[in-house]
């Protein structure tokens, strides 16, 4: 087991808040042109959480669904780790729970962890050397990416909320992405574009100087995996290697400027013009759910296998990971022959279309909602979810959730 060299993503789950929002509905209701949001931002739904839904919740159904996708026992689960923003608790990581709601047996590492939107991306790479080591003697990792996106009522950011959670079946049997850790270029730096304060349930952001970090954290981290891959003379055109590109999606258009980007470094101002060949497939998902935040690369990578006319089997594709604070990473991998069909299986449209739609009056009660939630005992809570997992209250300060 030593030594292996083929690891990476095995298996994907998805889940997604079970209740939605029509863009065109929210700008209408905050004075905007419709076209703003869905054509300017490239967004038209984005999932909401009700009330008995959270980061834990959202983490379970995904990972049931990962390890369901492979036919994968959670007996073979040696480490389980959870990538979120939206932690439920100072101390007790959401991973516990998720650990408690499928039983994933005790000889397991369990833990966290936090850095924006790259913590699942974070967790993830970990997984892949902690397999690619030897030191998995024969498990898999159970890497979940979760998060509830929200920046309050009214904000320039309520229209790039979301609410989902992405897991990763990581082994060194990848058959959707086989991964390559030694060429994924990194760039890290201390900026102040988004973030999240103890006592604050929305998160604060500089917009627009958030978009400037990540282009910037990009040219970083895309230069640095040039270098890895010893093309610093890069031929014109460099990404044209790829056979598709994945970025981080906080809302479409910002996928679209950071191609643009990666192009211009490739000596090709003409960017747009390899967009819809690219990137186009990966837009979809994100377009109907909205910011993620650390499963967003990973939906954007679900969606680019769901909507790809083109076999992907074998093929390279480079993926991009932000995470604001920051710290991002450009890497690659290639696709799976089983990674299409699987993904297929996963009924991501049937999922999004069971989503409730919800009026804006009733997003606004959930939004507001949520101020009490991790304090309520949840006494006479109407259960929205139709998800198996849910979060029932609070009883003695302990997080209560049932199946
Ligand atoms: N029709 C079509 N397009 C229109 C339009 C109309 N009627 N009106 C405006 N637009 C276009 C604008 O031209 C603009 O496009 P360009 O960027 O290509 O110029 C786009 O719509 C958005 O318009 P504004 O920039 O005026 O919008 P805004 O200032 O109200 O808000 C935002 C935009 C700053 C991104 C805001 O949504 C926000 O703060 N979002 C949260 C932060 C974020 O997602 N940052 C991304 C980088 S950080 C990151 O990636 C980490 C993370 O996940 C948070």
């Amino acid at each position: 087991m030593l030594g292996t060299t083929e690891v990476g993503i095995e298996s994907i789950g998805v889940a997604v808040g079970s209740g939605s929002v029509k863009l065109e509905a929210l700008a209408a209701a905050r004075n905007v042109p419709p076209s703003k949001y869905v054509d300017g931002l490239g967004t038209h739904t984005m999932s909401v959480a009700m009330p008995s839904e959270d980061t834990v919740t959202l983490a379970a159904q995904a990972a049931t669904r990962a390890l369901g996708n492979a036919g994968v026992d959670v007996g073979t689960v040696g480490l389980l780790a959870v990538g979120t923003e939206t932690a439920v608790d100072h101390s007790k990581p959401v991973a516990s729970f998720v650990q408690g709601l499928l039983g994933v047996p005790s000889r397991c590492r369990v833990f966290e962890t936090k850095h924006a939107c790259y913590g699942g991306t974070a967790a993830m790479l970990l997984a892949l050397d902690w397999v690619r080591s030897g030191s998995a003697r024969g498990k898999k990792a159970l890497v979940v990416c979760s998060d509830i996106a929200r920046y309050g009522i009214g904000t320039p950011g309520e229209p790039t909320q979301g609410a989902g959670a992405v897991a990763l079946l990581i082994s060194d049997r990848p058959s959707i992405l086989r991964i390559d850790p030694a060429t994924a270029g990194v760039f890290a730096k201390d900026v102040s574009d988004f973030w999240r304060p103890l006592y604050s349930k929305d998160a604060f952001v500089d917009g627009h100087y958030s978009v400037q970090c990540y282009l910037d954290a990009l040219g970083g981290a895309y230069l640095h995996h040039r270098e890895l891959v010893g093309a610093n003379d890069a031929p014109a055109r460099f990404s044209d290697r790829y056979a598709a590109l994945a970025y981080h999606v906080p809302y479409g258009k910002m996928a679209r400027k950071a191609h643009r980007h990666v192009r211009s470094l490739d000596g090709d101002d003409a960017g747009d013009d390899s967009f819809d060949r690219l990137v186009g497939p990966s837009l979809a998902l994100p377009a109907a759910v909205g910011n993620v935040y650390t499963g967003s690369l990973y939906l954007a990578l679900t969606s680019l296998l769901l909507e790809s006319k083109v076999d992907l089997a074998g093929k390279p594709v480079g993926l991009f990971s932000y995470g604001s604070g920051s710290c991002a990473e450009f890497f690659t991998g290639t696709v799976g022959s089983e990674a299409q069909d699987r993904v297929r299986r996963l009924a991501i449209p049937e999922l999004l279309a069971s989503r409730e739609d919800l009026s804006i009056a009733a997003y606004e009660d959930v939004m507001r909602a949520r101020e009490t939630l991790d304090e309520s005992s949840g006494e006479g809570r109407v259960l929205h979810s139709h998800h198996p997992f849910r979060f029932t209250g609070v009883r003695d300060h302990k997080r209560v959730y049932e199946l």
